[in-house]
């Protein structure tokens, strides 16, 4: 497993450009079992989640070609088989998203269920309540979730509220409504920019989806979907990580090929901390690190509220900023993995259950720590930029899932932050089993 080794301590300076958005790239190839014409993506990141759903996409019988690096044609005429295997979805859990459309085309899915995970128990109860109200008969065996559609093969359209708001719950039920008969209704639905991503490829594709970022959505079931081209947004959690990069290391970037509006309740945030941000034009926006910030208390909440994505990362500015902030994680039961790695690096955080009080300022010291999951390796890695001395961040691969090439996109901006590649050749003992991941 790679390591990452980061001597901290330099202001980040230059500029760096956003990849396309995992969480947006990763529905819209599912989306791609609606139909048997080619869908086309542009802007995919090359990240490790899209390699292992294009794989699923291989696995059950879809031809994906790459044209270029970023841009995959992806033909599902001939799928052979309706499922995704444990051996896919324990190592990504947004497999799942396979649910919705191969049971709204082929009257008929398996998937695995996920277990609990880095950072929560993850259910996906409400997917398959879901699924139910548009006619599915919904099993579990062995471990699988089964699915089936009424015997003429086909979803009905119905009324779904959600008692939580989901994600990929949203995104499975909107790909699963656009071929059944009638019309359905998402109550309560996600409204992330991911979720108004994915609606529009499904609209070029002949679906009809509209209120797609609001929280009601209505689908008007169609007999058939066609092919599509469509060109992934960009990424804001990688935006806003970068925000804080600059922030964090009181350095000067330009952020560009990025979109601002989808991250507005943290740049808001990060005003009020004492990062100066400017909206440069309507893809780029310049951070100046502050040498003074402020402590400044923040609760996660869906879109358009503040990211849980964006929490761990958060909490590495705020052992930067001077006095006490209380950060509360609403949507994830088990997200503070990374505190007890950020203690080790010197800073005074005091977790319980939901709640995290960071005090401020202190100065970090570099040290060998774990990355838990996506987002928490994150953190690492900006707390790794502004520490005294040398940071070893071990488990790596977690980051590799969902930002691309991070390490060089830092280095190109003044990091000090190397690849450790674990030696092939290493004895066994040294390697561990990578832990079951997000
Ligand atoms: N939940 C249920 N039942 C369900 C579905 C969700 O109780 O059937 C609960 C979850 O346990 C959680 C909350 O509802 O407490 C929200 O979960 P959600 O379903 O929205 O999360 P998700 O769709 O599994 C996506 C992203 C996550 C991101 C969350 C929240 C993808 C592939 N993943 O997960 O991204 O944190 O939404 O915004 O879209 C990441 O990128 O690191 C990541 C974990």
């Amino acid at each position: 497993m790679d390591k990452f080794r980061i001597i901290g301590g330099l202001p980040l300076k230059g500029r760096v450009s956003i990849s396309g958005a995992k969480i947006s790239a990763l529905p819209c190839m599912a989306a791609a079992v609606l139909t048997p014409e080619t869908v086309t993506l542009h802007n995919l990141p090359y990240v490790r989640d899209i390699i292992t759903q294009r794989r699923l996409l291989e696995d059950i019988g879809a031809t994906v070609l790459t044209p270029e690096l970023r841009t995959h044609k992806i033909a599902a005429a001939h799928i052979e088989l309706f499922e995704a295997p444990y051996e896919l979805v324990k190592t990504m859990r947004a497999s799942v998203l396979a649910l919705g459309p191969l049971l709204a085309r082929f009257g008929k899915a398996k998937v695995s269920l996920p277990g609990g995970c880095a950072i929560g128990t993850r259910p996906i109860d409400l997917h398959l309540a879901g699924f139910e109200k548009l006619g599915a008969e919904v099993r579990l065996e062995a471990g699988n979730v089964v699915a089936r559609a009424p015997k003429d093969g086909r979803l009905r359209g119905g009324e779904v509220h959600f008692g939580k708001v989901t994600v990929t719950g949203t995104e499975n039920l909107m790909m699963a409504a656009t071929l059944a008969w009638g019309r359905t209704t998402l109550y309560n639905a996600a409204r992330e920019p991911e979720i108004a991503d994915l609606a529009e490829l499904l609209n070029k594709m002949g679906a009809r989806v509209r209120g797609a970022g609001s929280s009601t959505i209505q689908i008007e079931g169609v007999a058939a979907l066609g092919g599509a081209e469509h060109t992934i947004i960009p990424d804001r959690i990688e935006t806003g990580t970068f925000i804080i990069a600059g922030a964090i290391t009181r350095g000067e970037l330009e952020i560009k090929d990025c979109r601002p509006e989808h991250s507005a309740a943290l740049i808001a945030k990060l005003r009020d901390a004492g990062v100066e941000l400017q909206e440069l034009n309507p893809s780029t926006l310049s951070v100046v690190g502050n040498l003074k910030l402020t402590a400044s208390d923040v609760t996660t909440e869906p879109h358009p509220g503040f990211p849980t994505d964006m929490q761990a990362q958060y909490m590495a500015l705020m052992t930067q900023a001077g006095g006490q902030s209380t950060i509360i994680e609403t949507v994830f039961e088990n997200r503070f993995m990374h505190t007890s790695e950020l203690q080790r690096m010197g800073a005074r955080i005091h977790s319980d259950g939901s709640r995290a009080t960071v005090q401020g300022v202190t100065k970090l010291t570099g040290a060998p720590v774990i990355a838990s999951d996506l987002r928490a390796s994150a953190s690492l890695v900006l707390a790794g930029l502004v520490a005294e001395g040398e940071t070893i961040i071990d488990r790596v691969y977690h980051i590799d899932r969902g930002y691309e090439k991070i390490e060089a996109k830092l280095r190109a901006v003044g990091a000090n932050i190397e690849r450790i590649r674990e030696s092939v050749t290493a004895p066994l003992s040294q390697t561990a089993e990578p832990a079951a991941i997000v």
